[in-house]
């Protein structure tokens, strides 16, 4: 069911580093993806599969990951995910990279959903210098990258727990690791 999928697909940031993710699969992935909706029906989006050993360590040297816990480095050491996909904006297509945000972003959930499907998992990441990984990737000069995903075997408890009236929505983590997501209740995103 859609809302158990949804609930499931969460932002991991703990892999079992043992599960090697497979080109075929980030196919997969990316094959589901470009089915969805696309402003104007233009498709600017372009993907890179990262899923070699060496390829993984460089995306991941140059992704940020949890930066709201400020006293922990994630993923934790042997946790990395085996896989990443680079959502690029192809520019020779459009060079407006504004509009296709909305884009971007229904892609990268499909994605996840489809990932969270064949009991894998990833993360949104945002936070990354785009030049360092387009060069760092050799990737096409008509191309601007726009958001990482890494793509795993998910090996971490995160739980979802009710964000209080007016009170924060940042993630948090106990003595055990488990990782709290809060989020505001119903009645709060309602305006009616
Ligand atoms: C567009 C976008 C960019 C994000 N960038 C990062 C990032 O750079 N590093 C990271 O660790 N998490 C990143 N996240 C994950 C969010 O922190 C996460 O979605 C949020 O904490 C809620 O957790 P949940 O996805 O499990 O609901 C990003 C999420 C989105 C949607």
């Amino acid at each position: 069911m859609i809302r158990e999928l949804v609930q499931k697909t969460r932002s991991f940031r703990g892999f079992d580093s043992s599960y090697k993710v497979t080109e075929s699969q980030l196919r997969d992935f990316v094959d589901c993806a470009r089915l969805t909706a696309s402003s104007m029906n233009i498709q600017p989006l372009k993907y890179y599969l990262a899923f070699s050993d060496e390829d993984v360590k460089t995306v991941l040297s140059l992704s940020k990951w949890a930066a709201a816990l400020k006293d922990m480095h994630l993923p934790h050491p042997g946790k990395e995910p085996t896989a990443f996909i680079v959502i690029c904006q192809d520019l020779s297509i459009s060079p407006n990279t504004g509009t296709f945000q909305k884009d971007v972003g229904i892609v990268a959930q499909t994605i996840l959903l489809a990932a969270s499907e064949q009991g894998l998992g990833g993360c949104c990441i945002g936070n990354f210098n785009k030049d360092k990984v387009k060069e760092a990737l050799s990737l096409p000069q008509n191309v601007e990258v726009q958001l990482i995903l890494a793509v795993g075997r998910p090996d971490e408890k995160i739980v979802l727990v009710e964000a209080k009236k007016e009170g924060s929505t940042a993630y948090y983590r106990d003595e055990n690791d488990v990782h709290y997501v809060p989020k505001r209740a119903l009645e709060q995103v309602l305006l009616n």
